[in-house]
């Protein structure tokens, strides 16, 4: 399947995945500039902060307890913002667009 990553310039990034992956190790693996993935997906550092597009955003499910505590502190938090890492890519996600803040924590 195919993700779009659209980064605060508005430069696209299309990007294969395969499922049962993360949002974050998808950017990070073809090397998308701006999602940085420093804790290597524990939820720990912030730095694979997405905001989903909002009809995708349903279909990324909720924050649970310690991404919603990390988004809480995340500058560029929006209603539909999610931690990247936190984010498992389902086949219903094909096609999906994430777009990514100005700057990561
Ligand atoms: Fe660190 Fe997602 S990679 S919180």
């Amino acid at each position: 399947g195919k993700i779009t990553f659209i980064e605060h310039d508005q430069t696209k990034h299309v990007a294969e995945f395969k499922t049962g992956s993360s949002v974050m190790q998808i950017a990070v693996d073809n090397l998308i500039p701006g999602i940085d993935g420093d804790c290597g997906g524990e939820c720990a550092c912030g730095t694979c902060h997405v905001i989903v597009s909002d009809d995708w955003f349903r279909k990324t499910g909720t924050p649970g307890g310690e991404e919603e505590q990390m988004l809480s502190m995340t500058p560029e938090r929006e209603s539909t913002s999610r931690l990247g890492c936190q984010v498992v890519i389902t086949d219903e996600m094909d096609g999906m667009t994430v777009h990514l803040p100005e700057f990561q924590m």
